[in-house]
């Protein structure tokens, strides 16, 4: 297998860490779109971008032994260490294939979930298209996007703009411009996907922060790691001690911090 490229490389990398540095982030996020999605035992749920299974837990919970839950990605190192990890659950399988194209059967799920992952894609209303053909009638979908960035975020996310290249100052994922900035604009795909009761449920999340440096080994962990990586490497040590400084302002005295972050919950059913 060739080594994934963009963004699922990016991804690749980040799969030793990803979801691993102690701050509460896609799990809470996944949960509630589990919840959103009231996932019943015995169902038939795929995991669309399934990356270390934050939504794979709390689904097979929800479904149990009688149901199913297939997780797939497109990075093989997330999808090989998340195949893993689910072993003990015959309810979950988890293998690489692209979300823009799975290659499932029609008609074979009840319910589609993807949680934060549709931003990542080039065309979404063809992948939600592509989707909405796996589900039964009246089968859900439900997929998960940030909603306005905090702004201390925003202050950090800035120490990186000089060296990004334009494609990258997009700001697809912070839900702060573009079809990603608004419900509706996040909800448009689902329509044009050809689901229908399309809605948006919002949530938010805390992610805590032991400490500043807790901020710097998160951003390497997650998608934040396509700003590092852009950044010349003799730039990295300066690049984090402005990160640093920036982030010990945010701290109490013993250096804590959190960010608030809402999440948009956008769900439809399929007719
Ligand atoms: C932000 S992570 C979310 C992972 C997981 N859903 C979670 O909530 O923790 C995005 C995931 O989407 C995957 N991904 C991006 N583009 C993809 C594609 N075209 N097909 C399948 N997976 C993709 C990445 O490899 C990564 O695991």
């Amino acid at each position: 297998m060739t080594t994934p490229k963009g963004i699922v490389g990016v991804f690749d990398r980040a799969a030793e860490t990803y979801d691993d540095v102690g701050v509460p982030w896609f799990r809470p996020i996944a949960s509630g779109l589990v919840e959103e999605l009231a996932v019943r035992l015995g169902e038939r749920v795929l995991d669309v971008g399934c990356g270390r299974g934050a939504l794979l837990a709390p689904l097979a919970s929800a479904v149990g032994l009688t149901g199913r839950v297939l997780g797939i990605d497109l990075a093989p190192r997330m999808v090989n260490r998340t195949a893993e990890d689910f072993l003990d659950l015959p309810q979950v399988e988890v293998r690489i294939a692209d979300a823009a194209a799975p290659g499932l059967p029609v008609s074979s799920f009840d319910v589609v979930a993807s949680s934060l992952v549709l931003f990542f894609l080039p065309d979404p209303a063809a992948a939600i298209r592509s989707w909405t053909d796996l589900l039964v009638s009246g089968g859900r979908m439900g997929v998960t996007t940030f909603g306005p960035q905090d702004e201390r975020w925003r202050e950090i996310d800035a120490v990186f703009t000089p060296y990004l290249p334009k494609e990258m100052l997009d700001a697809r994922t912070s839900g702060s411009r573009g079809p990603f900035a608004s419900d509706e604009g996040v909800e448009g795909p689902l329509r044009e996907g050809g689901l229908i009761e399309v809605r948006t449920a919002h949530r938010v999340v805390e992610a805590v922060f032991r400490d500043a440096e807790h901020l710097v080994e998160f951003s390497w962990s997650h998608g934040q790691r396509a700003m590092w990586e852009a950044v010349p490497r003799r730039e990295h040590p300066a690049l984090r001690q402005r990160m640093v400084e920036l982030a010990r302002g945010f701290g109490n005295e013993s250096g804590r911090f959190s960010f608030t972050q809402p999440v948009r919950h956008t769900l439809g059913a399929a007719a």
